[in-house]
């Protein structure tokens, strides 16, 4: 049975698959697709067997970097990163939370040097992966999921 698709299958390019509904929105976000001027499509709510529902991020002609592949996997754990080559998925990338995370979030704590030296990049070591649990390289604050938020 051919599976039904709520948006197009595409030619060339990336689709970001399982992310959770309420995130996809913020991968959106995160991989700052403004200024790209081929075709991008986003679904959120969509039906998934596994997932209950499900975001979908399709983008016409661009290839995620290794930074914005691990700053997904931050905020959608399960996403898959499939590359497109002539309608064909020619690489399916599971997600993986990085064990070292630089400069994507920030540090909670604002007596931190990352907070006041403008040129210092944060870093992290992850101690748990989910939930999601890091340490700041600089002040050693531990810091949770509710309190990490993206730079
Ligand atoms: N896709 C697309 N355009 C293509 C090929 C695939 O938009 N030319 C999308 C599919 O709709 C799907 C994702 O890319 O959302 C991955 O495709 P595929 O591996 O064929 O789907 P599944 O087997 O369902 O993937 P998974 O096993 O990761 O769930
Ligand atoms: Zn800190």
């Amino acid at each position: 049975m051919k599976k039904e698709q709520s948006v197009s299958a595409i030619k060339e390019g990336t689709v970001i698959d399982h992310i959770p509904s309420n995130a996809a929105l913020k991968v959106v976000d995160i991989l700052d697709l403004r200024g790209i001027r081929s075709i991008i499509s986003v679904a959120t709510n969509l039906t998934s067997r596994t997932m209950g529902k499900k975001g979908i991020i399709k983008i016409g002609g661009k290839n995620l970097t290794k930074e914005e592949v691990d700053k997904i996997a931050l905020i959608a754990p399960d996403a898959t990163v499939n590359i497109i080559k002539n309608y064909d998925v020619k690489e399916k990338i599971k997600v993986a939370i990085p064990t070292t995370i630089n400069k994507i979030i920030k540090c909670s704590n604002p007596n931190c040097i990352t907070n006041n030296e403008k040129s210092m990049a944060t870093k992290f070591y992850v101690i748990r992966k989910r939930p999601l649990k890091v340490r700041c390289h600089y002040c050693e604050r531990n810091m949770d999921k509710e309190d990490i938020s993206l730079l």
